[in-house]
């Protein structure tokens, strides 16, 4: 008898960081996959078709998140949906609509009416703790859980453009499942690290390589919560795969200040220069958050010290902490709040 054919899901923006784990994650567990990419024949997105099992199972669909057909194009005849392209700017938004907000939410909303038009069964939204943590009306102290959302006008006020389009979208994402009857989670990684798949350097590896670099900025000694880039595709599989799975799950097992990153690495590569950092503890500022739903589905992230660790092993081995002349280092502006 012939074996019934893979479970087939589709991964929007399928080149980048988070995403290509997920891609070879869905490989490695014998799903098909329909990966979105926004050109498939450039280079940035060549590492796709080199992970295991691509050239049996993967295959590359040319999309915007803003090109309704496109979209419609590949998640046709897949079960399964992972929304994870969005934004995630390194410089100063100039023109948010068009650079952030639109992408992010009317992109989600595209990506859901897309799934509803050809039955898929379940879509995973990557949402981001940008979308829990700016909620100036939460108690002082208390822990953060799925009930906390960030208030999208204090966002706006503050031209957070990131944090406000995250949380719009995730919301947006919620409600359309609820009044569609289509099956939609979403998921809310904090700062994602741990080693790069994809050639170019992402956003948050660029303020880790920042940390190490020792950029010109002062930065404040903040609480930063951390997961691995692995952890987060196990947390996207496993939230898809779960039949109970409903609503937010925060994905943010860590977290450490910037000096105790400093004091970590230090340890294992004392060579660097290393950012100042100012003393001041601002600890028991910034309520903590919880991924306490998550890992009662049972997520087991790893240890932070291995992500921090592999970073920085896989940035030596690309190159990432050489001194190109001309190309000063720098903090992305979406992480300037950490700074002077
Ligand atoms: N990294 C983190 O710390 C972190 C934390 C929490 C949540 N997240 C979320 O995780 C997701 C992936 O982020 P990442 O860190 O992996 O960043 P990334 O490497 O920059 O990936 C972003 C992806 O979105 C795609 N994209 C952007 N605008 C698009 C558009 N208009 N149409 C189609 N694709 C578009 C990009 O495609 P191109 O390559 O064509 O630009 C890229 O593949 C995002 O939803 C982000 O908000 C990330």
């Amino acid at each position: 008898m012939a074996s019934p054919p893979p479970p087939r899901v589709c991964v929007t923006g399928g080149g980048g960081y988070v995403a290509s784990w997920l891609v070879k994650l869905l490989l490695s567990r014998g799903y098909a996959v329909h990966a979105t990419v926004r050109d498939p024949s450039d280079p940035k997105n060549a590492h796709l078709r080199r992970l295991d099992g691509a050239p049996e199972s993967l295959l590359l669909f040319k999309a915007d998140v803003l090109d309704r057909d496109a979209l419609a194009a590949a998640v046709a005849g897949c079960e399964g949906v992972f929304h994870v392209a969005s934004p995630v700017p390194a410089d100063k938004v100039l023109d948010p609509e068009s650079e952030v907000l639109s992408p992010a939410v009317k992109g989600t909303l595209n990506v859901l009416q897309a799934c509803s038009a050809n039955n898929v069964q379940k879509v995973v939204v990557v949402s981001s703790t940008a979308a829990v943590h700016y909620n100036p009306s939460w108690p002082h102290g208390r822990i953060k859980d799925e009930s906390c959302w960030s208030d999208k006008n204090f966002c706006m006020k503050n031209e957070n453009w990131y944090t406000a389009a995250k949380t719009i979208a995730e919301e947006t994402a919620l409600e359309y499942g609820e009044k569609n009857g289509l099956n939609v989670v979403t998921v809310c990684p904090c700062i994602v690290l741990g080693p790069l798949l994809q050639p170019l350097i992402n956003t948050t590896s660029e303020l880790l390589i920042y940390i190490i670099k020792g950029g010109p900025r002062l930065m404040k000694n903040l609480p930063w919560n951390i997961v691995d880039v692995r952890d987060v595709a196990d947390a996207l599989l496993l939230v898809y795969e779960k039949v109970g799975s409903s609503g937010r799950y925060i994905c943010a097992p860590d977290r450490i200040s910037t000096n105790d990153i400093v004091k970590l690495l230090k340890k294992s590569y004392p060579n660097y220069n290393y950012v100042n950092c100012e003393n001041k503890d601002y600890e028991s500022e910034v309520s903590p958050v919880t991924s306490e739903k998550l890992k009662s589905l049972g997520w087991k992230p790893r240890k932070m010290e291995e992500t921090l660790l592999d970073s920085v092993e896989y940035f030596e081995k690309a190159g990432f902490l050489q001194d190109v002349e001309g190309c000063p280092c720098r903090l992305p502006h979406l992480f300037h709040f950490a700074s002077d």
